[in-house]
Parts: structure tokens; C-alpha cells; sequence
């Protein structure tokens, strides 16, 4: 099984599901925890260049494209061995970030990233994709208080554009009812914990 978490900035989606992937273990899972960018050599050296904040001059086309790029490599490294050793791929960010981050919030269009990302991933979709809603206003207000967290060049943009990937995130689960399923994620760390367990079980039980 495939799963990806996906949100916008401050969702404190990764926070949540280190408990779960932790109770999962607990019975007895296998799991293969993950990230995108990056989740690999290659990747993350993509990675690096995508989030440096010097690169002010990357172009919005070549930023999707380094995206697509770094997702390829870490699927044939790291995604497609694992799922086919029978193990639980749980990831950090995939392409529906590209949808709503590069497709709806730099205004490249969501059909045009998916067609790119269709040929990256050879149609690889998640099993099940859990969406950390919150406002951007409250995550971004968490970034600023997280010490720990370094600021990239995404976190930078403007409240407009996080608004924008709220929105196509929000419109993506519309579309894809079948994988989506959204974690209200103003809720306690507690209860945002909980909900990410009870997704992942009862889609495990299916
Ligand atoms: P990261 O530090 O991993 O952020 P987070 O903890 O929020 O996941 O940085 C990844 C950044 O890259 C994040 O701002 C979202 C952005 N991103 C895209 O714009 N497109 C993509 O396809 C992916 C995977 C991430």
C-alpha cells in the first residue's frame, strides 16, 4: 500500500504521522517512511537546488520539472521496491503537491503538471492520500514559531499563494474521493494523531 500526506506549510502532518507509522509497527507492519523531495541521493541533491533560497531565478517550468525529476528517481530507487516486497510506503509530499503547488498556485495549470508527472510516475497513484487541511494563516503562523524548521523557498511565498494551494488541495480531494481522505488538522496534536491512525487502519482493513 501507497500512502502520501499532503497539505499545505504548518500542518503538522509529519508530526502526526510518526505516531501512527509508530502504533502500525506496533502491529507488526512493515513500513517504509519517506520524503519529497528527496528520499534518495539523487533526489536530494534535486532537492537542494529546488529549495535553495538563492535560486530566485528558477523558472516556474524548470521548478515542476525538477520536481517530476526527483520524484522519478526516488520511485524507481526507493517507492517500487519496496511496495513490491509487500511493504506500507508512507510519503511525505507526492505529486499532488506538484498539482496544487506548481499546477494551481504558480499558475501553471493542474492538467498540464499531471501530464507531466503521468510520464514521471508512469500512472503510480496512492492508495490512499491523507490531506492535512488547515488555513495558511495558522500554518504559516506555526513555521514562524517552529525554531527548529528551516525556512525554504516555497515557505516564502506570499499568503495569496499558500491560499492557492489550499484551494487546488481542496479541489483534488474532490476529485480523487476514492483515495482522499482530509484530517482537520487545527485540531489537538492528540486528536490529528488519532484521525491519521483511523484512516490508515480502516483503509488497511478494506
Ligand atoms: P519541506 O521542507 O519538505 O516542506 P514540508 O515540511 O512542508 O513538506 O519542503 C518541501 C517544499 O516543496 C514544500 O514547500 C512544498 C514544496 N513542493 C512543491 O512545491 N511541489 C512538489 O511536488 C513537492 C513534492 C513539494
Amino acid at each position: 500500500m501507497f500512502i502520501t500526506l499532503e497539505g499545505p506549510e504548518g500542518s503538522g502532518k509529519t508530526t502526526a504521522v510518526d505516531a501512527a507509522v509508530k502504533a502500525l509497527e506496533q502491529m507488526g507492519y512493515e513500513i517504509v517512511r519517506t520524503r519529497e523531495p528527496g528520499g534518495t541521493p539523487i533526489s536530494e541533491q534535486i532537492r537542494n537546488v529546488i529549495l535553495d533560497k538563492d535560486n530566485t531565478k528558477m523558472d516556474p517550468r524548470t521548478e515542476a520539472l525538477l520536481y517530476a525529476a526527483s520524484r522519478r528517481q526516488h520511485l524507481v530507487e526507493k517507492v517500487w521496491p519496496a511496495l513490491k516486497e509487500g511493504k506500507i510506503v508512507v510519503c511525505d509530499r507526492y505529486l499532488d503537491s506538484s498539482l496544487a503547488y506548481q499546477g494551481g498556485a504558480r499558475g501553471l495549470g493542474v492538467e498540464e503538471i499531471l501530464n507531466v508527472n503521468l510520464f514521471a510516475t508512469e500512472n503510480t497513484w496512492p492508495d490512499l492520500t491523507l490531506l492535512f487541511d488547515i488555513k495558511p494563516e495558522v500554518g504559516l503562523a506555526r513555521i514562524a514559531s517552529n525554531a527548529n524548521r528551516e525556512v525554504n523557498r516555497l515557505d516564502l511565498e506570499k499568503l495569496e499563494f499558500h491560499k492557492k494551494v489550499r484551494d487546488t488541495f481542496l479541489a483534488l480531494a474532490k476529485r480523487y474521493p476514492d483515495r482522499y481522505v482530509i484530517i482537520d488538522a487545527s485540531q489537538s496534536r492528540e486528536d490529528v494523531a488519532r484521525a491519521t491512525l483511523e484512516a490508515i487502519t480502516s483503509r488497511l482493513c478494506k
